[in-house]
């Protein structure tokens, strides 16, 4: 484990995030100035699993030049997938039957064919998961945190979440204006999965009325209350913001697409569901926005992106100390290391007695209980 480092490849996995560019250009620029080689895979790790599908090579050299200028682009230039765990790898099996099959030790057989000592992993729960597990098979690996929904345990937060927050709070400025002309209700779906950080985050940056999280099951006959209760002084409009993952009391999470070997399930349609019994209740006009990947999208923030910055650069000094198996966190004001183990499979959930949650109630939104 502790041999000295030549040669370090990088991989992106999971859904895209804005800064993971950012992250790129400092492992590859850190790595090159202690005179290690840096290289990237194409697509999680699908350049290395399914090299048919890349006639320009499943994995990339990157140098200074690949990653220069590209710290504020969203996406990532290795491309990403979230399909591609290697332990679930859905394959055509000799029969001619589809089955799932472990390709993990292809991987491992990979990396030390190609000289490479070890791998940083940029991702979330699924792909840090992976990381740690790569690293109990004896891979050296460093995992960097990533993920809009903010979810991830041990960091204070991720790269991704504050851009996301940014631009959903920036939407419902926005759409106060025309909710307060047409005297409507203005629904606005968020994503996060089961953690209900950038709805609860933006809905009281965005001064919304009403926020479903996840964390707390709700009752429209509530919301609905709220809302005329805010029509009786005057305030005839109201805006609420949902986290796809919100549930009522009596009822379940809205699933689009079941999950599968090495893909989670799909959330959403929450928001058309709550517009509809918000205005068979209230007998206002309502409409629904439903801001999807347009979270996703764009550039980082300054403060993503110097978290992605840092985590990248820090991911590089792990490797040099010979730290594996580790992921880097932020705890403010500096980045530290926690052990994968203790982040793998664990959600971050919004703490029930955290100030922020109570700062909603003492502002006298409406959390649906
Ligand atoms: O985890 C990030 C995230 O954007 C979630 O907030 C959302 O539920 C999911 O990914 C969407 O995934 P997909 O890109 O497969 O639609």
């Amino acid at each position: 484990m502790n041999s000295p480092i030549r040669r370090i490849a990088i991989c992106t996995g999971g859904g895209d995030a804005p800064g993971l560019n950012a992250v790129i250009r400092a492992v590859t620029i850190a790595a090159i100035r202690r005179g290690w080689e840096c290289l990237g895979i194409r697509d999680g790790f699908n350049g290395i699993l399914f090299p048919e599908r890349y006639p320009q090579g499943g994995v990339i050299r990157l140098t200074r030049d690949t990653v220069r200028g590209i710290a504020h682009l969203g996406g990532t230039i290795l491309g990403t997938t979230n399909k591609g765990d290697p332990f679930h790898c859905p394959t055509q099996l000799p029969d001619g039957s589809m089955g799932v099959v472990d390709r993990s030790p292809e991987l491992i057989e990979y990396f030390s064919k190609h000289a490479i000592d070890a791998l940083v992993s940029i991702g979330g729960d699924g792909s840090l998961t992976i990381a740690n597990t790569l690293h109990q098979m004896g891979l050296r690996v460093v995992g960097v945190p990533k993920t809009i929904d903010n979810d991830l345990d041990k960091t204070m937060t991720t790269f991704g979440f504050d851009t996301a927050v940014s631009f959903a709070t920036d939407c419902l400025d926005r759409l106060h204006s025309t909710a307060q002309s047409h005297q409507r209700v203005m629904v606005v779906e968020v994503m996060g999965r089961y953690a209900g950080w950038i709805a609860l985050h933006s809905g009281i940056a965005g001064n919304a009325h009403g926020i479903l999280i996840p964390e707390i099951p709700f009752d429209l006959d509530q919301l609905a209350k709220h809302i005329q209760t805010r029509d009786a002084y005057g305030q005839t409009y109201s805006i609420v913001v949902v986290g796809e993952g919100a549930k009522p009391c009596d009822g379940h999470t809205q699933v689009l697409e079941q999950n599968e070997a090495g893909h989670a399930e799909r959330l959403g349609g929450l928001g058309e569901l709550v517009a509809r019994g918000l205005q068979a209740r209230t007998g206002k006009d309502t409409r629904v926005v439903v801001l999807g990947h347009l979270l996703r999208g764009g550039s980082p923030t300054a403060f993503d992106r110097l978290a992605a910055l840092r985590f990248g650069a820090a991911a590089v000094r792990a490797l040099e100390d010979g730290q594996s198996g580790v992921m880097v966190a932020l705890a403010f004001p500096n980045v530290i290391y926690v052990p994968l183990s203790e982040v793998a499979g664990r959600m971050k959930a919004v703490p029930l007695d955290g100030d922020t949650l109570q700062t909603a109630r003492d502002l006298g939104i409406c959390l649906g209980d």
